[in-house]
């Protein structure tokens, strides 16, 4: 594999799906402790659309200037998410072999919108589950991880009542089949068109935002998930009980603060954070995923070639499911 090259599409500015440019560069051999994976499929996520168009709260932009790159992302190959197959591995890895069909997240070291990527051996990972195909695969970390990490940290408990505010998104869909997994009655925002999908992946009750608005409901839910953004905390807080649970799966540092003096006022815990699948809920990911308890749902598959086009679709916002780029 000495001196070979590989398809990759790199991020040499910070701009609309355009500036992404499609380019060959040389295939990564693996050091001792790395695999070396063929990516088949890789999602292309809302955050990847965010550091291309450095789309970041006013508040935040030197900050993310200073981790992200200042004119244009350091890491020129995006892509935080794969399913594929292990090409080569390093002389000290053990956990896969050669021809493993595997999917996992590349923790925030990027590369996966590469024909190749090389990972540390410390990498989530884990093999496909059963006959799921890699478009599948590749579907399942960036949702299931975030909304399994959201609810583990709730402490959930059957019975409870939650209300999923963007329900037909990656983490939305993801969020209503695991709370139901886990015993919860479920309510999910979504609009009139996306109703009969949120439905149908396990939702007991749904509200068209075009219709109603959930936040004028007082005291009615244990916990709310929210992952639009589009409503105060003040607002999210008065539909929780006492006692209650905000998950804001989105909130800038401005939301925020403004959210402790609500919850401090309502005695509602709030548990926000940021999250990239790590091993532990890969693996609880793969677990439900073998057993069905989990579908993963995708939007729409695009050719390597059509990388922009798959970009241009995330930023529209109204993906249901992910959106995954295949090959090449
Ligand atoms: N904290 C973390 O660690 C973490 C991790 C991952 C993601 N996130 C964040 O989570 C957010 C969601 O990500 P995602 O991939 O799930 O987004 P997404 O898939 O792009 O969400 C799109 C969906 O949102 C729905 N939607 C739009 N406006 C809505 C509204 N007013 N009310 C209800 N639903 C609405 C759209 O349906 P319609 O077309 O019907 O409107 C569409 O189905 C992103 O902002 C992302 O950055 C945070």
């Amino acid at each position: 594999m000495q001196g070979a090259y590989m398809n990759a599409w790199k991020c040499e500015r910070y701009g609309p799906p355009e500036v992404l440019v499609q380019c060959e560069m040389p295939r990564p051999e693996p050091r001792e402790d790395e695999i070396l994976i063929k990516v088949e499929a890789r999602p292309v996520t809302v955050a990847d659309c965010r550091i291309r168009g450095f789309r970041v709260p006013p508040s935040y932009r030197l900050l993310a200037r200073i981790a992200l790159g200042f004119t244009k992302p350091r890491k020129a190959v995006l892509g935080n998410y794969f399913a594929g197959t292990v090409a080569a591995t390093g002389r000290k890895v053990s956990r896969f072999a050669v021809g493993d069909r595997v999917f996992g997240g590349t923790d925030r070291a990027f590369g996966t919108y590469a024909e190749y990527v090389c990972l540390r051996d410390s990498c989530p990972m884990q093999k496909i589950p059963g006959d799921l195909d890699f478009d599948e695969a590749a579907a399942s970390p960036w949702g299931a991880g975030t909304a399994l990490f959201f609810l583990q940290r709730a402490e959930i408990q059957p019975g409870m009542n939650i209300l999923i505010n963007g329900a037909s998104g990656s983490i939305g869909l993801a969020s209503v089949q695991l709370a139901k997994y886990f015993g919860l009655h479920v309510t999910g925002v979504c609009s009139g068109k996306n109703r009969d999908l949120v439905l149908s992946v396990g939702a007991d009750v749904i509200i068209d935002y075009n219709r109603d608005n959930f936040t004028e409901e007082e005291d009615t839910y244990d916990l709310v998930l929210d992952t639009v953004g589009n409503h105060s905390p003040g607002e999210l807080c008065r539909c929780i009980r006492p006692g209650g649970t905000l998950l804001p799966v989105i909130a800038t540092p401005a939301v925020r603060r403004e959210a402790l003096r609500h919850t401090r006022a309502k005695t509602i815990r709030f548990l926000g954070g940021d999250t990239s699948v790590n091993q532990k809920l890969l693996d609880v990911i793969a677990e439900r995923l073998e057993r069905k308890e989990l579908r993963p749902i995708i939007d729409s598959r695009y050719s390597f070639d059509q990388m922009p086009e798959a970009h241009a679709r995330v930023d529209t916002g109204r993906k249901t499911g992910d959106v995954i780029v295949l090959g090449p």
